[in-house]
């Protein structure tokens, strides 16, 4: 029995790959490689020492999901594949919800005709929108997105719903992340983004490493301790293994659940520029700038509901997720 993790070889998705294998899983990855580097795979055999199946595949590709079910005794599946980009996803909406809506509803399909009932799902805090307060808890009202990204995770997150509602035999985790940062600490495996990073960790690093002359601080006059955005990061390896839990829910039960995997903890852009100077040693170049539209001055979780209900718990403070966040950009200056 495997589990199938799509958008495996991606910066969350590998990850993960690590702790199932290291955890004793059999895993069977697909991943079309839109974003991500074949390298990842083998980096992950390398750091568990460990062998795994894994398709070129798109999600939208209903034959070759049908193959991947047909070959394998899949349990469940961990579903990572999709388009992140809060910007493109203005730029590009039809992609958007063509790739994330329209490629998890053929899988879905897939899942349902092969009976395997069983999936976690990669949500993102960005469904909780611009009226709630932080602490953000998930019984709170979910929707108001303000990117057509953020609206796929919250559309995708209702197609679950409604389709556990429709047959109960469906088991169904909804994660919920807020900011994954940090690498693997072997320096082997980390976040590598095409051109010029988006996220706040990414561009750090960069500039640190003299790839990028200067950060941008978008905003100081936000109602913030330093008037500059606060975050909850969390080390994507608490936040990998944060799915294993999740794993052993839906294969335990018949439930559709959902959680934060965040650390409670709000940290601001300052304050992670600091911290990553201390940790690698390098000064980081840094200008304040305008606010960037679309932003919220305050986003961090509740996470007890995955300590009380997964027995979860984010273990990596931000001194971690820097180190390891440098040592990969350090041991690999242009990504894998
Ligand atoms: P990533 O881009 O590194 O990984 C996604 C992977 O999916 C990539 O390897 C990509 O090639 C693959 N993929 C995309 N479309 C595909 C398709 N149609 N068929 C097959 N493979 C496809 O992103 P990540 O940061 O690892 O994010 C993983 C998931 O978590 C995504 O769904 C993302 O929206 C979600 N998420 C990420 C963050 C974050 O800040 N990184 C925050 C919240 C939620
Ligand atoms: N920031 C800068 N300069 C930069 C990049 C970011 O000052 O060059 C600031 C932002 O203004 C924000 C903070 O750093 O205050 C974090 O920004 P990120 O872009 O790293 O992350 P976001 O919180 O904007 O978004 C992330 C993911 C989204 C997800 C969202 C909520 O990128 O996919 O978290 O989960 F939807």
């Amino acid at each position: 029995m495997s589990i199938l993790v799509t958008g495996g070889a991606g910066f969350i998705g590998s990850h993960t790959c690590v702790e199932l294998l290291n955890a004793g899983y059999e895993i069977v990855v697909l991943d079309n490689f839109y974003n991500s580097n074949p390298e990842s795979l083998n980096r992950i055999k390398k750091i568990t020492g460990k062998d795994f199946k894994f398709y070129e595949a798109d999600i939208r590709d209903r034959a070759a999901l049908d193959k991947i079910f047909k070959e394998n005794e899949i349990e469940a599946v961990i579903h990572f594949a999709g388009l992140k980009a809060v910007g493109e996803s203005c730029r590009k909406p039809l992609e958007y919800y063509e790739n994330n809506i329209g490629g998890t509803i053929t899988l879905c399909e897939a899942m349902r005709d092969a009976n395997c009932k069983k999936i976690v799902f990669s949500s993102s805090a960005t469904v909780y929108g611009c009226e709630n307060v932080s602490p953000l808890t998930e019984s709170m009202k979910i929707g108001g997105t303000t990117n057509p990204y953020g609206t796929t995770k919250y559309m995708i997150e209702l197609i679950l719903q409604d389709l556990y509602a429709s047959d109960n035999e469906w088991s169904i985790t909804i994660l919920r992340y807020f900011n994954p940062i940090g690498a693997h600490e072997s320096g082997m495996i980390g976040e590598n983004p095409n051109g010029i990073p988006n996220n706040l960790m990414p561009y750090v690093t960069q500039v640190a490493i003299g790839k990028l002359p200067q950060l941008s601080v978008f905003g100081d006059d936000y109602d913030t301790p330093d008037g500059t955005g606060v975050r909850d990061y969390i080390h994507v390896v608490d936040l990998a293994l944060g799915h294993i839990k999740a794993v052993e829910k839906v294969l335990s039960t018949k439930e559709v659940n959902v959680y934060n995997l965040g650390t409670g903890t709000g940290y601001s852009v300052l304050d992670i520029v600091k911290a990553f100077e201390k940790a690698s040693g390098k000064k980081v170049n840094y200008k304040i700038a305008p606010r960037r539209d679309g932003d919220l001055a305050t986003c961090y979780s509740d996470p007890s509901k995955a300590l009380n209900e997964l027995g979860w718990k984010a273990e990596r403070g931000l001194d971690k997720m820097c180190e390891d966040s440098w040592r990969w950009q350090k041991n690999n200056p242009n990504g894998f």
